[in-house]
């Protein structure tokens, strides 16, 4: 696993869970700590709702470990990377490894917006690329979305659908568009929702509770906004709009704003809504009252 932030570390817990020897990694120490802790406490909450058994809960925790060392995936049968979507790192990383991997590792990257093309061509190996698009929070959404770029061979592409499944993961093909299947058509739509607050439609409260009881969404727009993390959105927004060059996808001013201002949802703590209640409140975001 390349990456023990929020995508990566969901990811390395759902291949130790299911049986796979993980090895997790990541630039600095502090980053692999938030990422190992982040992983005993959701295992912790499958526990105390019977979904895992404490003994289970142990041996996944034994076959997870965590480095700073890029060298130590060298024996991994399959790589997944979940590193910040910037193509130069990506292929940075990519290359690195591909030096130092046998010719039959195959290569998956957790990209969300970037082509797969962009990567798979960066390597020596563009037949062994492979797109395997995961969803927060990893351990309870069950999609994997498998990609299948120009060059993915099918013997690839058959690996990497069976490695999802034996995730425990329902897998989706999909082409190598940016964003996919879901992210697609969820990201304007999100972008809408924070469009229709700038515009004064509706409030955050009720604009969030709208979509969730009148379309049964789990989540509203604007709370879902703060889970994925705005500048996560903003960031994929931007490379969407940048390959398609419809307005749909740009990020509205108000997004860009409350990146800006530091506002990048739940995981700092503040976005459309404040976190430091409990329950959440909306923010103040200087928007013009009715
Ligand atoms: N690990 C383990 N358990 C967890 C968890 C985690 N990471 N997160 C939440 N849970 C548990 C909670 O402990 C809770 O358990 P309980 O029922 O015993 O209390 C249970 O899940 C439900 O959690 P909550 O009560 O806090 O909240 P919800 O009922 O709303 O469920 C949710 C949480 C599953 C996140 C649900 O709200 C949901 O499905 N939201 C939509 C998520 C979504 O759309 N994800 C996709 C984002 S797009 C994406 O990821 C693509 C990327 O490219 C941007």
């Amino acid at each position: 696993m390349l990456g023990c932030g929020l995508m990566g570390s969901g990811i390395a817990q759902a291949a130790a869970s299911a049986g796979f020897t993980t090895v997790a990694r990541d630039v600095a120490q502090p980053f692999l700590d938030k990422g190992r802790a982040g992983i005993l406490k959701s295992m912790g909450r499958l526990v105390e709702k019977g979904k895992l058994t404490a003994g289970d809960r142990e041996a996944a925790a034994g076959r997870l470990s965590f480095t700073t060392d890029t060298a130590a995936l060298r024996d991994c049968d399959i790589i997944i990377e979940a590193v910040t979507e910037d193509l130069e790192l990506k292929n940075g990383l990519w290359q690195e490894l591909d030096r130092l991997c046998p010719v039959e590792t195959i290569f998956a990257s957790n990209t969300s917006s970037l082509t797969i093309a962009a990567m798979a061509a960066a390597t020596s190996r563009p037949d062994r690329f492979v797109g395997l698009h995961f969803f927060n929070p990893v351990p309870l959404m069950p999609l994997v979305e498998v990609v299948r770029t120009v060059t993915t061979s099918q013997a690839t592409f058959d690996r990497a659908f069976a490695f999802a499944r034996n995730l425990g993961k329902e897998a989706v093909a999909a082409t190598d568009n940016p964003g996919f299947i879901v992210n697609l058509l969820l990201v304007p739509f999100l972008l809408d929702a924070a469009r229709a607050l700038e515009r004064g439609i509706a409030s955050t409260v009720d604009l969030d509770r709208a979509i969730q009881l009148g379309c049964g969404h789990p989540m509203g727009p604007l709370t879902l906004l703060d889970y994925i993390g705005l500048d996560t959105v903003v960031r994929i927004a931007d490379i969407m709009f940048d390959a398609y060059r419809e307005p749909r996808y740009s990020a509205p001013p108000l997004l860009q704003r409350m990146v800006v201002a530091g506002y990048h949802g739940r995981k700092n703590g503040r976005g459309f809504y404040d976190y430091s209640v409990d329950p959440p409140v909306p923010s103040e975001l200087g928007l013009r009252k009715a």
